[in-house]
């Protein structure tokens, strides 16, 4: 596709609890990043519900759309395409916005670009810094993945470990459940841990011996349940805040030296992280502190850009569209979509 000088997209994400539509620019430049939020209203479910995940989008889609246009100081006649994340994710919240980027794009006579939505919260570092190009490794920490992966290009990434049952945030979450912490866990237990301590508990720390990139945090999940039954069966008094820092320090030991690691084996001195869990305040200090060591610059995004939004869909469809890779009428959601897959 021919380089145009400027690349308005108009980005939908819809891909689990939160509706959210940006204006971006040349893959960098956010006009626009407009969210809203479902976790009130599945908190009280304890998690994401599905169905209701699928209603509220189909409620707020056009508002949120409208709104980022608005904010943009944009109106449909200024877009170049329509970007829309089509997978992994629940596939009923992922159709809502596919349909709809479909339908706009039919009616405007605009390309539709499918966006991966994990690719996306690695394009959130190409806003974040706008001078950052590939390549680079980049610690995957989502709620539903957690992946090292070597981001050789834009469109060119080598998956160097994978969790092999829960994903990092996965693992947040359902320890929170079982302290009693509201959904989602994450921020909880964050916040929790700054008042705990975190050699409280000696939890696993799970396959850091292993000789590969690969995660596994069920078995880490398990040590904190068993701990809590014991100590529930033996009348001893738990401090959620120790118990919270002990569990959290478990994970980051594993995150970090793996991503370190990453680095030194690839001889890439470049190192980014992504998704819901690098929002953690003591993932991102530990990852500061470990890059400084080695000598390693590091990328993270801002908070608002961690967890799911669409600005960056709008930043990873830049370079879609700049392959010249859209989407037909025949688009669908592909909930199980793999990173480095495409399926349309
Ligand atoms: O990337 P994201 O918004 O959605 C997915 O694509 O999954 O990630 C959501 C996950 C949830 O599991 C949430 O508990 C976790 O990110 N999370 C955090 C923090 N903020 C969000 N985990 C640890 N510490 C945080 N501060
Ligand atoms: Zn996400």
């Amino acid at each position: 596709m021919k380089e145009k000088e400027s690349v308005a997209i108009l980005a939908i994400e819809s891909s689990c609890d939160e509706t959210s539509a940006a204006v971006v620019i040349n893959g960098r430049k956010v006009l626009s990043n407009v969210i809203s939020s479902q976790i009130s209203i599945h908190k009280q479910f304890g998690g994401v519900v599905p169905e209701i995940a699928s209603r509220k989008h189909i409620e707020n889609i056009d508002t949120v759309v409208n709104a980022a246009l608005d904010k943009a100081g944009m109106g449909f006649s200024d877009i170049d395409a329509v970007a829309v994340t089509y997978g992994p994710g629940l596939v009923g919240a992922l159709l809502v916005g596919v349909s709809y980027a479909k339908a706009l794009a039919f009616g405007l006579g605009l390309p539709v670009i499918p966006v991966n939505h994990i690719r996306g919260h690695i394009a959130a570092n190409y806003i974040e810094y706008p001078s950052l190009e590939p390549p680079f490794i980049c610690l995957v920490v989502s709620g539903g993945h957690t992946n090292i992966i070597n981001i050789r290009s834009y469109n060119d990434f080598e998956i160097m470990g994978h969790t092999l049952d829960d994903a990092a945030g996965e693992a947040y979450d359902k320890v929170a459940r079982s302290l009693d912490l509201p959904y989602p866990g994450g921020p909880e237990i964050d916040k929790l841990s700054s008042n705990g301590n975190s050699k409280a508990v000696a939890f696993p720390r799970v396959m850091l011996e292993e000789d590969s990139f690969n995660f596994s945090f069920s078995g880490l999940k398990s040590s904190v349940l068993n701990y809590l039954n014991r100590c529930r069966m033996t009348g001893v008094t738990v401090s959620k805040a120790d118990v919270a820092a002990s569990f959290q320090q478990a994970v980051i030991d594993v995150l970090a030296e793996k991503a370190i690691r990453a680095c030194k084996t690839t001889g890439c001195k470049r190192l980014a992280a992504c998704g819901g869990v690098s929002a953690n305040s003591a993932l991102r200090n530990r990852l500061k502190k470990d890059c400084k060591k080695n000598g390693f610059e590091l990328y993270i995004p801002g908070l608002v850009l961690c967890t799911d939004n669409a600005a960056m869909i709008g930043s990873a469809a830049y370079y879609e569209y700049l392959e010249g890779n859209f989407g037909n009428m025949g688009l669908n959601a592909v909930p199980g979509l793999k990173i480095d897959e495409r399926r349309y």
